[in-house]
């Protein structure tokens, strides 16, 4: 702790060498104009320096505008450049709120994070960090305060945000980080805001394809999917029909008949795969526990599987049609015709490659209203793409060579991957950058449980808070990851004879519970990876210049959207009345 003493020895010192500094400048500049009109230089010494003062011409007889010229030009280049210097010192070095400093989170910062791009990016791999343009640093944060420096993650990160409603997520996280992609994109959302304000530009550099089973965009579909491809292998059969599963369990429920029709889904997948047959006749198979064909099938390819399989639904007939029941419930979001042709084969509309699509610039939106059981299809598409990018980027020597980036808006409700938190720095490593956002850290725990949420809260190399932290127990947990400082707290104590003040050294936190609930709109906490917790403010895409071809391109295609939505309820209409 530094004392008045130390502070006024530390002033003297400063002042002393600021002085020392002006009048050697001094002495610099005149010597130089003296020179330069051929007068003779006075030796540097304090006599010069004192005689400058007191008398100028008997130093520099000759020069005495020039000399003068010289000491001026020198000295004012002198504190330009010393205040200069302190400014960057004070921007590098200090913050007033004890938070973060720019210095400590440097990596983040445009030169480093330029740098570290040019690591990642198989097409920035010749540029020199300088000329790599805003957009291909990485994936944009916001800027740090309060030095208002832009602040980049790379695309080696993982990524989870909370934030409350209306607090930014989809404006300055999730369209930002789409819209600057580097290579595939993969977005989920609950609404068809993010996908109104990127399709165009994510049209101009590579194909866009749209999953909407529920009509949230009301587009006309064009692509199908074909889950069966994804039971290619058994491990795949399984990840397939635990998406399903996942819609049937709950820590209420009995794990027993989840986990048995889990196991009777991942047979009949194996068995259409086998057959060359789709989800229709799945869910035919599903409809009938007397249909012996799909086991049939199985014992020819795969006896061992197949009698796993017979064994646990050749049981009491009661217990086999609970399982069937169960197994039917979850793939219920199936039993629509209009979500069953987004799965069926279809010569008329172009089948979605997951493989072509991990090595493209091209964009998968996945859309869904919130939860229910379609919520299932979107999280076994994403988990196909996931699958995909991670074998493309074994192929490509461990990484993709331009990042996929997975920005799963609303991840929580809509793309519930049993097992995301595990998946999480492993597509880190392979070039796949997941983005997930949450509302709250609650909602991340009904999704994923206490175990799973937490294994994904800490496998996140970058953490964004926003505002609008209700969970008292999260704003405590954040709070005291912020740290303490010290803070000088005076107290006045009245007596007899008058009062008295006196200071005091108090340890508290650098943002308390209530602070961080409290934090102003479009303001955030960054938590990096060996980085000390950041302030940053927002940027949302309707504030940056560079971005400004996405107010047009989302007001038409929201446009566009309406008059989609007219049309069908018109439709609908005629067709009610000609009934
Ligand atoms: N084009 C725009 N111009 C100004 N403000 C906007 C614009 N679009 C959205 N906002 C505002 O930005 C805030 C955050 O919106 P949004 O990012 O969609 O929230 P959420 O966190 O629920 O995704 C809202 O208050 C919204 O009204
Ligand atoms: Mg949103």
């Amino acid at each position: 702790m530094m004392t008045d003493n130390d502070r006024a020895w530390a002033a003297g010192g400063i002042l002393a060498g600021g002085a020392v500094t002006l009048a050697a400048g001094a002495w610099a500049g005149a010597a130089a104009g003296a020179f330069v009109t051929g007068d003779e230089v006075a030796p540097a010494s304090p006599l010069t320096i004192y005689q400058m003062a007191t008398d100028w011409s008997t130093v520099w007889p000759h020069s005495q505008t020039a000399s003068m010229a010289g000491a001026t030009i020198a000295d004012l280049a002198l504190v330009t450049l010393l205040v200069w210097g302190l400014r960057s010192a004070f921007r590098w070095f200090r913050n007033p709120s004890s938070l973060a400093t720019l210095h400590q989170v440097r990596e983040l910062t445009p030169k480093q994070a330029a740098r570290t791009a040019t690591r990642l990016r198989a097409s920035l791999k010749e540029r020199k960090p300088k000329d790599v343009p805003a957009c291909d640093r990485g994936v944009l944060l916001g800027d740090h305060l309060p030095s208002g420096v832009e602040l980049r993650g790379s695309d080696e990160d993982t990524y989870v945000a909370i934030m409350a409603p209306r607090a930014g997520k989809s404006t300055s996280l999730a369209i930002p980080v789409a819209d600057e992609a580097p290579g595939a994109l993969l977005m989920t959302s609950n609404k068809a805001d993010t996908y109104a304000a990127t399709v165009a530009s994510r049209g101009r550099v590579g194909q866009t394809f749209l999953f909407d089973t529920q009509g949230v965009a009301q587009a006309e579909r064009d692509v199908w999917v074909d889950l069966v491809a994804q039971a290619e292998t058994l491990e795949g059969a399984e990840r397939l029909a635990s998406h399903f599963v996942n819609q049937i369990t709950s820590e209420q429920a009995d794990p027993f008949w989840s986990q048995a029709a889990g196991d009777l889904l991942t047979g009949l997948f194996r068995a259409a795969w086998w057959e060359g047959a789709t989800v229709r006749e799945v869910m035919r198979w599903l409809a009938d526990p007397k249909e012996k064909a799909p086991l049939r099938v199985l014992y020819e390819h795969e006896p061992v599987l197949a009698e796993q399989v017979d064994s646990s639904i050749n049981i009491a007939e009661e217990t086999q049609s609970g399982i069937y029941q169960n197994a039917r419930t979850a793939m219920s979001a199936l039993r629509d015709e209009k979500v069953l042709a987004w799965v069926t084969p279809d010569k008329s509309r172009a089948r979605f490659d997951p493989e072509a699509f991990a090595t493209s610039k091209d964009t998968l939106y996945l859309l869904s209203k919130k939860g229910g059981p379609s919520s299932a299809l979107v999280a076994a598409v994403a988990d196909a793409v996931f699958t995909a990018g991670t074998e493309a980027g074994e192929r490509h020597g461990g990484r993709l060579p331009e990042p996929m980036r997975a920005v799963l808006d609303e991840a929580a409700n809509i793309c519930k991957i049993a097992d995301l938190p595990d998946l999480y720095s492993h597509l880190g490593s392979r070039g796949i950058t997941p983005f997930v956002i949450l509302q709250s850290y609650r909602q991340g725990v009904r999704a994923w449980g206490e175990v799973g949420m937490d294994s994904m809260w800490s496998a996140a190399t970058k953490k964004v808070i926003g505002v609008g932290i209700d969970d008292a127990k999260f704003a405590q947990d954040i709070s005291s990851l912020t740290g303490a400082h010290y803070v000088e707290r005076g107290s006045y104590s009245k007596s007899k004879d008058g009062g008295s003040r006196s200071w005091s050294e108090q340890r508290e936190q650098v943002l308390d519970p209530a602070e961080i609930r409290a934090m102003r709109k479009g303001t955030a906490l960054l938590m990096s990876t060996g980085m000390p917790v950041a302030q940053i403010g927002l940027r949302p895409w309707y504030a940056e210049k560079r971005m400004a071809h996405i107010g047009p391109q989302m007001r038409a295609e929201e446009a566009a959207i309406t008059k989609r939505a007219v049309g069908a309820y018109e439709l609908r209409k005629a067709a009610r009345n000609a009934r």
